[in-house]
């Protein structure tokens, strides 16, 4: 989107302000359908938590998208957006076997990823088929807290305790229709990406039952120029012969699936934010945005960057900045940045800013959580209103204290 459009949008809507454009996550879809078209049955279940605003549920069903969801409420945002449950899964780890009957109820399918829940589910609900979360043990992901495959994870059942699930399966008399891994989020080099795949497709083998196989996600999309981004297309062209090949010997057309959040989203996001404030210090010349951690926690959380232009000027001489939000800890966007020349009153935009963002977000410091405008086939919309003090107010109980 370029900039005059992003500054109109701010002078509308105000600031801090999250826009998305679905041209940009249409594309991102039709490249992954692309690139695994030449399998038989393949489905993509767009990962809610990366931008969960119900809007955008709406234009991935136009797509042809499924759901990946890890809570009710996910489950429930999907069903409210129109989604079949058949066309959901949930994904969850650490919740209450309460929690995955009430979603079995629903419809919707389920994918365990603990022996002990999937015993008791197993032996409640016979009925009901499970897909399994396999820990693959491989260490994929971009740093070590999106790294979910590894020995050390909590995440998914280990490849070595198959024959304990396999036990689990047959006392139980539950079916198991699914296998699935989710390594990590942001995977640097697809040929770990496709050895793990190798391990699940031997696991696989061993369910006879089974309906698909879902490879989970971790596409990294680049943040800034030169970085390295998931090769989709070659993904494509080599998981597409494994799994074909994979289908034979099993004996049955499986659907191959996938659930991106990142690779999705990710490019069709920007957040705009005012220039509060240019201080210099005797090191450094920051630039304080009416924003912060709590609208956008990747670069404190993760270490993310995420490219900062400034869209009021950005024909003014490149010079060197701090971009820092107003939370009173540390916060810092970027350091050291070359920007075009800020003035106080400018409109900063914050590239990458459709995943992990704005469903990060909180009312730290009591501020109110930002506005979310969607531009679709030309026309824009406003998804989600400014919040007021009567939200950071909405659910605490105004008791008299004696
Ligand atoms: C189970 C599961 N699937 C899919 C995703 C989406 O990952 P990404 O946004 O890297 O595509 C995640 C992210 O944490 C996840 O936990």
């Amino acid at each position: 989107m370029n900039n005059k459009k992003l500054q109109q949008l701010a002078d509308t809507y105000g600031s801090p302000l999250y826009v998305y454009d679905t041209e940009v996550i249409a594309a991102q879809y039709n490249r992954i359908t692309t690139a695994f078209s030449k399998v038989k049955h393949s489905k993509i279940n767009y990962a809610v938590k990366a931008l969960s605003n119900i809007n955008i549920l709406k234009v991935f069903k136009q797509l042809g998208s499924g759901l990946d969801t890890v809570s009710i409420q996910e489950v429930q945002l999907g069903l409210a957006a129109g989604f079949d449950p058949k066309d959901i899964i949930y994904t969850p780890n650490g919740v209450s076997l309460e929690e995955i009957e009430k979603v079995a109820t629903l419809g919707v399918q389920i994918n365990i990823d603990n022996l002990s829940i999937l015993e008791l589910f197993g032996q409640k609900h016979p009925e009901i088929p499970v897909c399994i979360r396999i820990n693959p043990h491989v260490m994929a992901g971009g740093n070590s807290k999106i790294s979910v495959g590894h020995i050390d994870s909590k995440f998914g059942i280990s490849m070595y305790q198959v024959p304990l699930i396999k036990r689990v399966v047959e006392n139980t008399n539950m079916r198991i229709n699914g296998i699935h891994m989710h390594t990590g989020s942001d995977i640097l080099d697809i040929d770990t990406f496709l050895r793990a795949t190798e391990i699940l497709f031997d696991v696989s083998k061993q369910f006879k039952d089974l309906d698909f196989i879902d490879f989970g996600s971790g596409f990294k999309v680049p943040y800034k120029e030169g970085d390295i981004s998931t090769d989709i297309e070659q993904l494509g062209k080599q998981l597409t012969k494994r799994f074909n090949e994979f289908c034979k010997e099993y004996g049955k057309e499986l659907t191959l699936m996938f659930e991106p959040g990142k690779f999705l989203v990710s490019e069709a996001g920007n957040f705009l934010a005012k220039v509060n404030v240019i201080k210099q210090t005797t090191s450094t010349v920051f630039a304080g945005v009416d924003s912060g951690f709590n609208h956008l926690v990747r670069p404190m959380m993760y270490d993310s960057y995420h490219h900062i232009t400034n869209i009021s000027n950005p024909k003014g001489r490149e010079r060197y900045y701090s971009v820092v939000g107003y939370i009173c800890e540390t916060d810092t966007f970027g350091s050291n940045r070359r920007i075009n020349e800020i003035t106080e009153g400018d409109v900063l935009c914050f590239h990458n800013a459709g995943a992990y963002c704005f469903s990060m977000a909180s009312n730290y410091n009591s501020r109110f959580k930002p506005a979310e405008v969607m531009v679709h086939k030309g026309k824009e919309y406003l998804i989600r209103k400014r919040e007021t003090f009567e939200d950071i107010l909405r659910n605490q109980e105004n008791i008299t204290i004696s």
